[in-house]
């Protein structure tokens, strides 16, 4: 499962999830979590190539499984009863989860494109 998930430099790569989060976390105080694709470089968004959907997990420090914070769906991509982009209305790739914890860990990202399938990215966070 593993070997499916791919990863590269967002910098430099259009499919990695970009996590956004402040330096200073405080224990148990909710913190805006962004994760969004193609911060730098952008991502087709047409009906035949797209991103899927964006996920975050967070992995306390020294617990072996991850928690699910959130699963977020992209269901607009141009297609109408029209035919393929004729609608004009699109969902960018792009959301924020709150999360609260009283732990430092590792913020897990991931996202899925219809046509390059599986990506990943993470973010170690100390909570202050
Ligand atoms: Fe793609």
């Amino acid at each position: 499962m593993k070997e499916l998930y791919q990863t590269a430099d967002w910098k430099k790569e259009k499919h990695v999830p970009v996590i956004t989060i402040s330096d200073q976390i405080k224990k148990d105080v909710p913190v805006s979590v962004k994760v969004e694709i193609g911060k730098e470089i952008a991502h087709p968004n047409t009906s035949e190539h797209y991103i899927g959907w964006i996920e975050l997990l967070f992995l306390p420090e020294g617990e072996k499984f991850p928690y699910m914070v959130g699963h977020v769906s992209f269901e607009a991509h141009g297609a109408s009863t029209e035919g393929p982009n004729t609608s004009m209305v699109y969902s960018e790739p792009s959301t924020s989860f709150l999360l609260k914890t009283g732990k430092p860990g590792k913020l897990l990202a991931n996202s899925y494109c219809n046509i390059h399938g599986l990506w990943a990215s993470e973010k170690d966070i100390k909570v202050a």
